[in-house]
């Protein structure tokens, strides 16, 4: 079955065509980071009026670099939420528009619920569940324990900030490029973990609950006693405080669910850092780890593709009218 994934929740124009939600014939993402970079931040009347003029050429893209035209499409999937409204809207009227046009089903897709399952894309989904899963993304902090497709229960979720907000804002109190969890990331190699003693918040308190926000606050404060910062120093240590709790938090998840499965996605997997901690704890562990490789942890459309495979084996085909959902959450089913 091929199917044609559209996502436009916040600043990333993206299309792809995946092959029974596994194979990736292609996954166009174009990125509107350069626009938004000036206002170190993402303006919503900015990434719709982007993600309208490019939403075409994006499927297009997608269409031609798979090596398929719109009647070799089975179906058609986008992210309804959620995310900011008017980039959503873009996205899902475009892919209705497009099934209603071929007459094909369409599967409106939960943009983080798409990330959940976007480190299994390679593997077969039955042999990887169980598993306790941490999705960590500039909008999204969340800890779940997935039993099968669809099948899902919070553990735990931040109460102010995520974990990538965290990284924007403490890069931007340094002063560095947006967005920041990159730039931390690429800085941080070079200073010392140990270098300051920032908060690991809620670590030693029971449940699987995260904050943030005290973290950037520390490192504020930091910065304005410090006469003489070392930049990578502060970046290091920033780093290993948030890992700290992702890595100490997503153990125990799996621990005390007594699940052997761990996996992460979402932007803030990319961290380098987060990677290598997940790694040699599953591994210690005799624990397996799914993560997926970069352009699959940021927003993307295969994982809309790939997930809307999942929803039509089960039966859930969407209906045309759906609206969007800028605030639904990933919702409890187990
Ligand atoms: O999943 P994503 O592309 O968009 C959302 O759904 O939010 O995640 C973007 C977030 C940003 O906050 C960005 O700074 C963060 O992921 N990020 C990173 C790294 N790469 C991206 N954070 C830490 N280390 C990285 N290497
Ligand atoms: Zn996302």
């Amino acid at each position: 079955m091929t199917i044609l994934g559209i996502e436009t929740s916040c600043d990333e124009t993206s299309a792809a065509v995946v092959v029974d939600g596994q194979r990736i014939l292609s996954n166009v993402v174009s990125s509107q980071i350069e626009l938004h970079r000036p206002y170190g931040g993402v303006v919503p009347e900015l990434a719709s009026r982007s993600h309208l003029q490019l939403v075409d050429v994006v499927i297009a893209d997608a269409l031609r670099q798979a090596g398929k035209s719109f009647e070799e499409i089975d179906a058609v999937a986008a992210a309804y939420g959620p995310g900011l409204a008017t980039s959503l809207l873009i996205g899902l009227n475009a892919g209705k528009g497009v099934a209603f046009r071929l007459g094909k089903p369409f599967v409106g897709i939960n943009h983080v619920e798409a990330h959940l399952y976007s480190p299994l894309m390679d593997h077969g989904v039955a042999e990887t569940l169980p598993m306790v899963s941490l999705i960590v993304s500039g909008g999204h902090t969340i800890l779940v324990h997935v039993t099968g497709i669809g099948q899902h229960r919070i553990l735990g979720q931040t109460l102010d900030d995520a974990a990538g907000e965290c990284f924007d804002k403490a890069a931007k109190l340094l002063k560095l490029g947006y967005p920041g969890g990159p730039e931390v990331d690429r800085l941080a190699r070079q200073g010392n973990r140990k270098a300051i003693a920032f908060p690991r918040s809620m670590l030693d308190q029971p449940g699987y609950d995260f904050s943030f926000s005290g973290l950037k606050t520390s490192v504020l404060y930091y910065l304005k006693r410090t006469a003489t910062v070392c930049v990578a120093d502060v970046c290091a240590s920033f780093q290993e405080a948030v890992v700290d709790v992702l890595v100490g938090k997503t153990v125990r998840a799996a621990r005390d669910t007594g699940v052997r499965v761990v996996s992460a996605s979402g932007g803030v997997s990319v961290n380098s850092r987060l990677r290598e901690r997940l790694a040699e704890e599953c591994q210690r562990r005799g624990w397996r780890l799914y993560l997926a490789p970069g352009n699959l942890c940021t927003d993307n459309g295969a994982m809309i593709a790939a997930l809307a495979y999942h929803k039509l084996q089960a039966g859930k085909a969407g209906d045309l009218g759906l609206e969007i959902g800028p605030s639904i959450g990933l919702g409890v089913t187990t």
